[in-house]
């Protein structure tokens, strides 16, 4: 592995005040010219200046100092590996203002990163799109810049365009004239920014339609969207309507700017952008069409929606000091997106969600060695890439949630108010939000939190009781919690937990809270009949897993039948214990039998969670001779439910109903589970012949069935619907379950379809993934295929976090030792530096499933075929 060597950041003596931009992109041959005149100041006498740069070709370059002399660069020296350049002057420039003038060249790339160009056709025609994606040290890519996001300036946004075309920056419009150069072409000049960081400025030059609207704060919202498909456009324009005032409320602050655009992209690495004024999305991730978009789309739109808008003011507003504080943004992003969606759509039940998404995928990743902390030191581009992770996003979601819940939604406000307004315009760091909200809540918040985001993991509670007369004791202790289960550590780690306590008297409501900052203690709650049951953690808010006493659990377990543990707790309670089966701490068969207490579960989040980890067991068990025997477990536990919904939407349901039948369809059908094999087939042949179109929420799980019980047949005709498919949303929808399809021939086709020029770039590692998910051979044959098609692959993502995605989606679902040590040593002659910690991850991730395979499959074996024969 070559040595890195020690990353700084740039010099200061030279600093930016305002850019005035002029770009003037080639949409024929990808190309753009740039001209750069900024205004900057000199806080110390130097004849060089420092800028990021890279794949960029820079002509001119002169210093004019304020009432002074032109002063022409005589050198640029690139620093490739570093994306620097030094310009060389032959005299000193003295302290004092002045003005920078560069001109260069560059490519309009097709990465998917800096300035690049977006494939779309119009009316059959293939056309293109110059757009820009700069986050999160890309912008020096279409222009030489200071591209750290504590050095911010304003910017004055020019760009030269074929007049037909739509451009848009992070400002409203203030100048539209003829180019005089050039007839075809008009200059569009655009309104001074805010100081920003670099990272949030954007630009699009395209073919676009629109929808407007003014959301009641005053500001002109636009969602725009592929031309003829402006309706889809109206979805979003509600959910951002809507939310603006939500966070100028919650906040405290008006949004800063006049204008805020929303617009579709069709090639675009990451969901959604939050650059300042211009949101970029994929197009999934913001275009809803009310008979073709499933309920789920539905939701990930509102939450997109939702979490782009916050870094309006969180992340654009104030921004973070420097890449470490990077799950400041994400972060807290990621859980206000929640609270606004909850907003805008109560019926969602989204929180119950969140626990689901986030928290215990935060849970699962942290659990690994190989995780890291949630501030960590970086420094080179790749390492900043790198973290762009679960840990960044969902656990830093999940204690900013635990922070709120133990703050308080009031004083909580008061805080995020006094940060805003104390830093806005500038950067902050983790410690600043822990100080406004110390003062705001009189709580010792910055040594609590320091505990969750300065070192890795989190605690398992350990809880015992004892009935003392009328008062219930608990013994309650701390230790790290490993996914290969119990350590003795000399030097465990402690962590500052904040935990309360509910009984059956009233499950949704805290009887007690304490804060844990020691590793053990007693609480003594009083007034508990000795048949009532205690259940930590209600609604499911601490980061943290528990083991209770056997007698503690056995008392909550019917808790889980007859419905009066919360649903949230229902699925923190299953969710622990498939995890600590899975560290070795409790048997796989105890999970499946209180799995199987579910069968009258109702709620969508807990079913999904609950498949969610058979899909896991599935998958490793996958690796023995009886994975038809978990098959026949999931049918039996998911054909009640299955039974009672029914394949017709009846009259009065609503979102999560829709979200329950599409969750349980899929899952029976895809374990094989004849009537419902049959009602697919049945279903997709009248889709397929135009007799009777099947609605959008069932398309997922029956195009998934027909597929897994299919042929080349079907295969066929899945690839035929994918090519008519209009929406992006269809072409994905088929892209990530025609995997599924057994044959090694056709599971062949399907891995050389996902390079093709019918999958679109972003969507690749989807379609790959979903081959390595759907059974043992698709596995062996989707990793085989990445490494046969290492270089395209990362070439085509140049590093970046999509190729982290790709591997993970790949390998993790491995169960046997070697296989950890033939990726471990493919990645060292094939190295990916921004996704190094996910291959040690997966490697760890492999060796457990390996471990926990050996463990306990003769067991659920045992079990699975007991469970079977009626007892006598
Ligand atoms: N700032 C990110 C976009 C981003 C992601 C830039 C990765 C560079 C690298 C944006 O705010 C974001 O978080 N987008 C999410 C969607 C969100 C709803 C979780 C994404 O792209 O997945
Ligand atoms: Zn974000």
């Amino acid at each position: 592995m070559p040595e890195r060597r020690p990353f700084v950041r740039l010099p200061t003596d030279v600093y930016p005040v305002n850019y005035g931009l002029r770009l003037k992109p080639d949409l024929v041959d990808f190309t753009f010219e740039g001209k750069l005149e900024a205004a900057v100041e000199v806080t110390q006498g130097t004849n060089q200046i420092v800028m990021n740069c890279a794949d960029i070709d820079i002509i001119t370059a002169s210093f004019v100092p304020d009432g002074g002399e032109e002063i022409n660069a005589t050198g640029f020296n690139y620093q490739n590996e570093d994306e620097k350049v030094t310009l060389c002057f032959p005299s000193t420039l003295q302290k004092g203002s002045g003005s920078l003038k560069i001109d260069f060249v560059g490519e309009l790339n097709d990465k998917m990163k800096g300035f690049y160009r977006s494939k779309y056709s119009s009316s059959g025609e293939v056309r293109y799109a110059a757009v820009t994606q700069f986050e999160a040290t890309d912008a020096r890519r279409a222009f030489p810049c200071w591209d750290e996001p504590a050095i911010k300036a304003t910017f004055d946004i020019t760009l030269i365009v074929p007049k037909d075309r739509v451009a848009l920056s992070n400002m409203n419009v203030v100048d539209r004239k003829p180019y005089a150069e050039d007839q075809s072409l008009v200059e569009v000049k655009f309104a001074t920014t805010p100081i920003m960081s670099t990272y949030l400025v954007a630009f699009v030059i395209g073919e676009y339609d629109f929808v407007e609207s003014q959301s009641s704060d005053g500001v002109t919202v636009r969602v725009y969207t592929p031309v003829g498909k402006a309706e889809q456009g109206k979805f979003a324009l509600e959910v951002a309507t809507k939310t603006l005032p939500f966070y100028k409320d919650y906040f405290s602050v008006p949004y800063p700017l006049p204008k805020i655009d929303l617009i579709a992209i069709a090639d675009f690495a990451a969901g959604a952008m939050e650059n300042w004024g211009l949101v970029t999305y994929r197009e999934t991730a913001l275009l809803i069409d009310p008979k073709n978009s499933c309920a789920s789309s539905r939701q990930w739109v509102a939450l997109v929606v939702g979490h782009e808008l916050a870094h309006q003011w969180f992340g654009n507003l104030v921004t973070m000091e420097w890449w470490t504080h990077l799950w400041l943004n994400e972060g807290f992003a990621s859980w206000i997106e929640y609270l606004c969606v909850d907003h805008c759509f109560p019926e969602y039940d989204i929180w119950t969600q969140f626990v689901s998404a986030d928290y215990t995928r935060a849970l699962d990743l942290d659990a690994l060695d190989n995780s890291h902390p949630i501030e960590v030191d970086v420094g080179h581009p790749s390492e900043v890439d790198e973290i762009f992770d679960a840990i960044s996003y969902s656990k830093g979601a999940s204690v900013i949630r635990m922070l709120h819940n133990y703050i308080g939604d009031e004083d909580f406000r008061k805080g995020m108010n006094a940060y805003l307004l104390k830093f806005q315009h500038k950067n902050a760091s983790t410690e600043d939000l822990w100080e406004c909200l110390e003062q705001a809540s009189g709580k010792p918040i910055a040594a609590v939190m320091n505990s969750w985001t300065k070192q890795m993991g989190f605690p398992i509670i350990v809880v015992d009781q004892e009935q003392h007369g009328s008062d219930r004791v608990l013994k309650i202790s701390q230790k790290k919690f490993c996914a290969s289960g119990p350590r003795n550590d000399e030097d465990c780690p402690n962590w500052m937990v904040p935990i309360s306590i509910c009984t059956s008297e009233d499950p949704s409501c805290t009887k007690t809270k304490i804060l844990l900052d020691q590793p053990e203690t007693t609480v003594n709650i009083t007034n508990v009949a000795p048949d009532h049951w205690i259940k930590i953690n209600p609604g499911t808010v601490g980061f943290y897993r528990i083991q209770y006493s056997s007698a503690m659990l056995e008392s909550l377990l019917p808790g889980i039948r007859d419905l009066t543990l919360l649903p949230v707790d229902r699925l923190g309670l299953q969710n622990d214990l498939f995890s600590l089966a899975r560290a070795g701490m409790i048997s796989t068969v105890e999970v499946l039998k209180v799995m199987e207490a579910f069968v009258n579960e109702p709620n969508y989040t807990v079913w999904s969670d609950l498949s969610c980890n058979l899909g896991v067991l599935s998958s490793l068990l996958s690796h023995t001779d009886f994975h038809e025997d978990i098959q026949e477990f999931i049918r039996d536990l998911f054909t009640p439910i299955g039974m009672k919904l029914g394949w017709d939407s009846r009259t009065g349901e609503g979102h999560l109903d829709a979200l329950l039948r599409g969750l349980v369809l899929g899952k029976l059908g895809k374990a094989g589970h004849k009537a419902t094999l049959e009602e697919a087939r049945r279903r997709f042949r009248e889709h397929v012949e135009g007799k009777q179109i099947l609605s959008a929420d069932l398309r997922s799980p029956v195009y998934l069935t027909v597929l897994k019980h299919g042929d080349s047949t079907t295969l066929d005709t899945m690839l035929k619907l994918h090519k008519q498919a209009d929406m992006q949303e269809e072409k994905n929808r088929i892209e990530r379950v025609l995997g599924a399809i057994p044959a090694p021939d056709l599971i062949q086709r399907v891995l050389n379809f996902a390079l093709s020029e019918e999958v679109r770039p972003q969507d690749t590692v989807s379609v790959i993934g979903g081959v390595a998910g759907s059974s043992k051979q698709g596995r062996k044959a989707a990793w085989k295929f990445v490494k046969d098609n290492w270089e395209e692959l990362h070439n085509r993502y140049q590093g970046g976090f999509l190729i982290s995605r790709l591997i993970k989606l790949t390998v993790d679902g491995f169960a046997i030792d070697k296989m950890a040590a033939e990726v471990k040593s493919f990645f060292e002659s094939h190295h990916a530096p921004a996704a190094e910690r996910t291959v040690q991850q997966c490697c760890e991730n492999i060796l457990l499933n390996a471990a926990w395979l050996k463990r306990d499959a003769d067991d659920i074996h045992q079990y699975l075929l007991q469970r079977k024969t009626p007892p006598v």
